[in-house]
């Protein structure tokens, strides 16, 4: 039986994901309902398979899927997901995810690369100077919470409340979501759809040079979104963005910390930050697991008939350790020559479209790690959050070396 909330499977998931990639590249699991997909290339294939979708409303009702109706007391939250590209299917799915990609073009991210550099150096600079810090509380969260703000437009001022609202909806994705949570999602969502509205005014009557602006002048064959879909679009945008990114880079640094000998080829700059990125990402990535229900029958996954209506549930981890791809997989290796053909992003039309953010972004935080805390070290094994789909870890206690940091940057490093 295969229970991904098991507190065992929890702390180490990978020698049961490698075991249940090598007996069988998909199984199904009567307890959770569910057909499990293990190996790289499979998964691979079900993310390009346009007869596979994210959702199945727009082809059949939920009585016919065998899926949960949605609860009406979460109305707020349901209806922020409405417009969300991860909630869509074509053509709904490319008229918006056309027009997001209009205002996310590659020129807007790149110019995002200065900002999230001096971010970086910013957030982590007064930690410096007291020489210890929880990485994620202190560091990765303001980090990622001030990198997606800025690019959205939101002032400093409510960084909080839209960290509050994430980390509140996100609890919606994951197998054992309670009641409490549920409704704390609700509210959450509500609340973030007011804040969206109003910004949205704001930049109607007085544009700036930001994302939300961007949505709201965004054109493609003269239409443009409304206001629902640019609310799910900022929504998403940070949820989808914000988490995974803290976690890559909690997940990261416990890594390289437990791999010293992986840390110093950073530091004597034998690997670029920007190539250790996709090995922390392959290695344990902060998403471990995503779903596609099958739209249409005749649909076969590893030479298996699987009929429509049901459930699919692709393990990325899995992927990320598959020796038919990755040489010696279990290995952690900055200079892996091919670490980037990970599963970590995606792929088919609902590939991430910010990765190129994600990937500034991380390449610039572990950078200003390597160059001013070349001394980091964990202080404690640090906590695992206690959820499968969205990995990560809770307490990373850091000491970051004050004296390193004046040497390093007296000598101008
Ligand atoms: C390391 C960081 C990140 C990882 C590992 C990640 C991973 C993913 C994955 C796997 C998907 C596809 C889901 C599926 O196929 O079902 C996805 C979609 C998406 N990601 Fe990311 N992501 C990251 C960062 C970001 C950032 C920084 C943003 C935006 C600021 C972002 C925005 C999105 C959006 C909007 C989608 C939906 C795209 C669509 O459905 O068309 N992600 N991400």
């Amino acid at each position: 039986m295969f229970d991904p909330t098991e507190a065992g499977f929890l702390a180490d998931p990978y020698p049961t994901l490698s075991a249940l990639r090598e007996e069988a590249p998909v199984f199904y699991e009567e307890t959770l309902g569910r057909w499990f997909v293990t190996r790289h290339g499979d998964v691979r294939a079900c993310l390009r398979d346009k007869r596979l979708g994210r959702n199945f409303r727009h082809v059949g009702s939920e009585e016919e899927f065998g899926a949960e109706p949605l609860d009406p007391r979460r109305r707020a939250f349901w209806d922020s997901e409405r417009w969300s590209l991860l909630w869509l299917e074509p053509p709904e799915h490319t008229r918006i995810r056309k027009l997001v990609a209009a205002a996310f073009t590659p020129r807007s991210v790149e110019s995002l690369r200065r900002p999230a550099e001096e971010l970086a150096h910013e957030i982590l600079e007064p930690h410096l100077e007291r020489g210890a810090m929880e990485l994620l509380r202190d560091y990765a969260q303001p980090y990622s919470i001030a990198v997606i703000c800025h690019m959205l437009g939101v002032p400093t001022d409510r960084q909080h409340d839209l960290l509050d609202w994430s980390h509140a909806m996100v609890k919606m994705y994951e197998f054992d979501t309670t009641e409490e949570q549920a409704a704390a999602a609700t509210h959450a969502a509500a609340d973030f759809r007011d804040y969206v509205l109003e910004l949205i005014e704001a930049r109607r009557h007085e544009p700036h040079e930001d994302m939300v602006t961007a949505l709201v002048e965004a054109r493609v064959e003269g239409e443009g979104l409304t206001d629902a879909e640019i609310v799910s679009t900022i929504i998403v945008l940070l949820n989808a963005g914000h988490e995974a990114t803290v976690n890559t880079l909690g997940n990261g640094v416990r890594a390289l910390m437990r791999h010293p000998d992986e840390w110093l080829r950073l530091l004597s700059g034998e690997v670029s930050p920007a190539a250790a990125v996709e090995e922390l990402i392959r290695w344990d990535p902060p998403l471990q697991l995503f779903e596609r229900w099958v739209l249409e029958e005749g649909v076969e996954v590893a030479g298996r008939p699987i009929p429509r209506g049901q459930r699919l549930s692709l393990l990325f981890g899995s992927a990320n350790r598959d020796p038919r791809v990755f040489d010696d997989p279990e290995r952690f290796d900055l200079a892996r020559p091919n670490a980037a053909e990970h599963i970590g992003f995606g792929g088919g039309i609902h590939v991430c479209i910010g990765a190129p953010l994600a990937r500034i972004e991380l390449e610039a935080s572990l950078r200003t790690l390597v160059e001013h805390a070349p001394g980091l070290q964990l202080t404690e094994e640090p906590r695992r959050n206690p959820a499968f789909v969205i990995r990560g870890l809770e307490g990373v206690n850091v000491k970051l070396h004050s004296k390193d940091h004046r040497s390093t940057s007296e000598t101008g490093r």
